[in-house]
């Protein structure tokens, strides 16, 4: 059963913070570890982009209390479901990926098939947060139905 998920993005100041914030009220009283972690260390202990923020924020999600942190090793036993938001994440986590790891590892447009996509677009560089936030909920609800 799955019990704990991380989401992970390069940063993890926008793509997979949003996750995680959308995600943990999706999935509201369902008792989950839910938490993001980045793949580069870049911005660890900073808060999300504020674009990233304002624009949950009006969809009324708070990501206040999120603080980037690097992902490590360890991720793979704390957590069932590691959920990276494109192909580059998913080929780093598998570069630190101990070699018993119980985590399963996916991407995050696995779980939206009718959208044709199959990374997340990073809005860090494309400026485009509500497009990316329209995603990272519709395929959040999904990942939430199909656990
Ligand atoms: P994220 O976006 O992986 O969705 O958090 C990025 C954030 C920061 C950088 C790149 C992508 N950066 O180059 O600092």
């Amino acid at each position: 059963m799955t019990k704990s998920i991380l989401f992970v993005c390069l940063g993890n100041i926008c793509r997979s913070p949003t996750a995680e914030a959308i995600f943990r009220g999706q999935a509201q009283g369902r008792g989950l570890e839910i938490d993001s972690a980045g793949t580069s260390g870049w911005h660890d202990g900073n808060p999300s982009d504020p674009r990233a923020s304002a624009e949950a924020a009006r969809r009324g999600i708070d990501m206040s209390y999120i603080r980037s942190r690097k992902v490590v090793p360890a991720d793979f036993e704390r957590f069932d479901l590691i959920v990276a938001m494109d192909a580059q994440n998913v080929r780093d986590l598998q570069a630190i990926q101990p070699a018993a790891s119980r985590a399963q590892l996916v991407k995050l447009l696995d779980y939206t098939p009718e959208i044709g996509l199959s990374d997340v677009p990073d809005p860090y560089y494309e400026d485009n947060f509500p497009e990316v936030l329209d995603m990272i909920e519709l395929a959040c609800g999904n990942l939430l139905a199909s656990l």
